[in-house]
């Protein structure tokens, strides 16, 4: 049987399948639904530091292939999830906080409070395209740089980055610059495409309300962007890179990993399917893994051949 666990971070994963921030894990019955689950890690909602209700109704919609949302960072506010940890810690994996600040103030305070908690790493999120009159920092450079030195130099947890999509190779050199400089303990990349707009023909309307319909696609869409960013980070730093982006399958996990990364992380997938989908994919990789004569994912990591 294939081997799928992996050490990234000082953590132990007893696979690298996981769930993404974002979908179903906003409360502590849904984080513990993941941590029955075969998920390989539980990952909570990102985080501010006052709870927030979100963004307006409609502001999630499933597509044929995928999902745009405009959740608005509906949560607990960071005080619940840095309880949390202890309290989901029976079902032995590790637990990583999402964290996003509305301001680096903001940030300071949740990472510093999160240092005292039980949470075996965080994910600083710097992409989310959804919340009105804040612009993703991951696109702009002199901030994102700003805001790794103050995170890292606070944060005493391993604290990786959640990165937005980037589609020009100056920006992955730009991006590379600062990761390269501030050493993030891994990267996650990509958020959901920013700022779609998916139209429903018949009511003449968009099918989220926030924003003026626009929101962030996910899904089997993003897939193929999703895998150039890893690939491109993947030969630019040196650090472990979670691949989020459009898996539901063993195949797509697969390719992630060929790609470069680590471990992938489950977005709409999991939102669709529900907690099943992360043993279903881990049976599914496995069973590709042995029909090429792969027993470890360091086999074929970052393996992938000239067309
Ligand atoms: C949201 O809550 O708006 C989605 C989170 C994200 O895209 O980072």
């Amino acid at each position: 049987m294939a081997d799928l666990s992996v050490k990234m971070a000082g953590m132990d994963f007893r696979s690298c399948i996981f769930n993404a921030a974002g979908p179903k894990d906003v409360t502590l019955k849904e984080l513990e639904t993941i941590g029955a689950s075969r998920s390989a890690a539980i990952t909570m909602k990102s985080c501010t530091k006052e709870p927030r209700q979100g963004n307006e109704e409609p502001r999630y919609y499933a597509l044929d292939m995928g999902s745009i949302n405009s959740m608005g960072l509906p949560n607990l506010g960071y005080k619940e999830y840095v309880k949390f940890p202890s309290l989901l810690k029976s079902f032995g994996k590790p637990v990583i906080a999402s964290v996003s600040g509305l301001c680096l103030e903001d940030n300071i305070q949740i990472l510093e409070a999160f240092n005292d908690s039980e949470v075996s790493a965080i994910e600083l999120n710097l992409s989310c395209p959804n919340i009105k009159g804040k612009p993703q920092i991951g696109y702009d450079f002199a901030q994102m740089d700003e805001v790794l030195k103050e995170a890292l130099r606070i944060s005493k947890k391993p604290m990786g980055v959640k990165l937005p999509p980037y589609f020009d190779f100056i920006h992955f050199e730009e991006a590379s610059g600062i990761l390269k400089r501030r050493k993030p303990a891994f990267v996650s990349c990509i958020n959901s495409i920013g700022n779609a707009l998916v139209i429903d023909a018949e009511k003449e309307a968009p099918v989220i309300k926030p924003k003026g319909g626009f929101g962030g696609l996910g899904g089997a869409y993003i897939k193929y962007t999703a895998l150039a960013n890893v690939r491109k980070f993947y030969e630019m730093i040196e650090m472990p890179i979670i691949g989020v982006g459009g898996i539901s399958s063993g195949k797509d996990a697969f390719e992630f990993i060929l790609a470069g990364a680590s471990a992938v992380q489950i977005g709409t997938a999991f939102m669709e399917e529900g907690p099943m989908i992360f043993g279903r994919v881990h049976d599914e990789l496995a069973s590709f893994m042995a029909r090429k004569g792969y027993t470890r994912l360091d086999d074929f990591r970052g393996r992938l051949k000239q067309a």
